[in-house]
């Protein structure tokens, strides 16, 4: 490839990987009934309450007091100095949030460091795969969940789409990291964080005049079903796409995965009753909140048209047709149309034939002389992409917002 092509190839990486990160909030359409079983999660039982009307209540009434008393700046300047799993709360904090976050950053009694270690080896084995379906699966599927991409849209964060990729990197960065959950990483500190700036928006998006008319009648946002819509969007399906792709993954690999999601979830505060104990209930719970929430909404198209336009400015449009093939591929084209991504004749039908083939040549099943040509810059456009995604979220701080986004 000219040194020209590379350079595209860069800036269009670049581009992904904020497109990537995106992927993090959810719905407000169609609803099927919620009768999942507590009997399949990893509590194993539970009131089976659906969750639809369950929220955050340790965390979301010490956000709001910590908003209404002015505390948000003080929060903000004492957490930036919280990054360490294993470091003690620094000092500062208003008392309730020290005491809440005491509380909330204990993993589970359940957390297996050996599945977490599986995980972690996992992600780092096949990083090229995860990375580019968090980022172009999970991430633009996130503009196509309605209570996801108003929440994004409306909330302070959906003003300055670029601070917020980074700032959604960051998560994508520390859960794939091989310390995630270990002392010296990050992880707990960032899903704790990001609990903190989800009670945050609940207590601020009701207040948003865009927000409560396009709510579709729910009153406080982020329910905990919400919040497992979204978790699918990551877990389950980065997982069914690896299976659908042929990458090899074994027992160990698949429960690791599984584990390190599982994990996220209690520190996100999902209580443990709503989180799938194994993939098969994780895919009966997402066929029943994920798949039918699936909707185009004008915030959404708008959120899609921000993130490519991101990719444009980058390459001057250049490769703007392979991103939108390599989307739709992942996607499929009924998701692909509700956040209005363009068909692209030309590069669709290359991608589906040549990204089989440069999978099983990666992972050894073929010969080299059966991979064609173009699969060659596909790859290389997601290996940029990849990198990318996991540089974006480094040196990043969440914050805890205090205001919607202006209207
Ligand atoms: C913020 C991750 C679910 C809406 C964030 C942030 C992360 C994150 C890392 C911090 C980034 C930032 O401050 O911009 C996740 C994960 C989820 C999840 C991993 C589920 C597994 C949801 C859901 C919604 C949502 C279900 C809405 C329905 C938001 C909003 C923000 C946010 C509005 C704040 C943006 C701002 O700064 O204004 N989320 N999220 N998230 N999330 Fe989520």
């Amino acid at each position: 490839m000219d040194e020209l092509s590379r350079r595209k190839m860069l800036f269009t990486g670049g581009a992904l990987g904020a497109l990537g990160v995106l992927g993090a909030a959810s719905p407000a359409g169609a609803r099927s009934l919620w009768t999942w079983a507590p009997s399949g999660s990893v509590a194993g039982k539970g009131a089976g309450l659906d969750p639809e009307w369950v929220w955050d209540e340790q965390a979301d009434p010490v956000l709001a007091a910590v908003i209404e008393r002015g505390d948000v700046a003080k929060a903000n300047e004492a957490l930036r100095k919280w990054t360490r799993n294993d470091q003690p709360l620094p000092a500062g904090l208003p008392a309730d949030l020290r005491d809440f976050m005491e509380e909330a950053r204990r993993l589970p009694s359940w957390a297996d460091t050996r599945k977490l270690d599986a995980a972690a080896r996992f992600t780092k084995k096949r990083g090229i795969y995860t990375g580019a379906l968090y980022g172009l699966g999970s991430g633009l599927m996130s503009t196509a969940i309605p209570r996801e991409a108003r929440a994004v849209y409306y909330s302070k964060g959906g003003a300055d789409m670029k601070d917020r990729i980074a700032k959604t990197a960051r998560l994508g960065y520390d859960v794939g990291d091989l310390d995630a959950y270990l002392p010296q990483g990050g992880m707990i500190v960032t899903a704790v964080k990001t609990r903190l700036v989800h009670a945050a928006v609940r207590h601020l998006l009701p207040q948003s005049p865009g927000w409560s008319r396009t709510s579709g009648g729910q009153t406080i946002p982020i329910s905990q079903a919400d919040i497992m819509v979204t978790w699918h969007s990551l877990s389950t399906f980065v997982m069914r796409k690896l299976k659908d792709w042929r990458v090899p993954i074994n027992s160990a690999e698949s429960d690791g995965f599984l584990h390190v999601w599982q994990v996220t979830a209690h520190m996100l505060g999902v209580p443990d009753e709503y989180i799938p104990a194994s993939w098969a209930e994780a895919e009966a719970q997402s066929r029943q909140v994920l798949d039918p929430v699936l909707a185009s909404t004008p915030e959404g198209i708008e959120l899609t048209d921000i993130l490519l336009d991101i990719v444009a400015e980058l390459d001057a449009g250049l490769t703007r047709p392979l991103i939108n093939a390599f989307s739709r591929y992942t996607l499929g084209d009924r998701t692909g149309d509700l956040i209005g991504l363009d068909r692209e004749p030309f590069w669709q039908p290359l991608i589906s034939a040549a990204w089989p083939l440069l999978v099983a040549f990666r992972e050894g099943l073929i010969p080299l002389p059966l991979v064609p040509e173009a699969a060659w810059t596909v790859e290389e456009a997601l290996r940029k992409f990849v990198l990318l995604f996991l540089s974006e979220g480094e040196g990043i701080r969440l914050e805890i917002p205090d205001a919607n986004r202006p209207s």
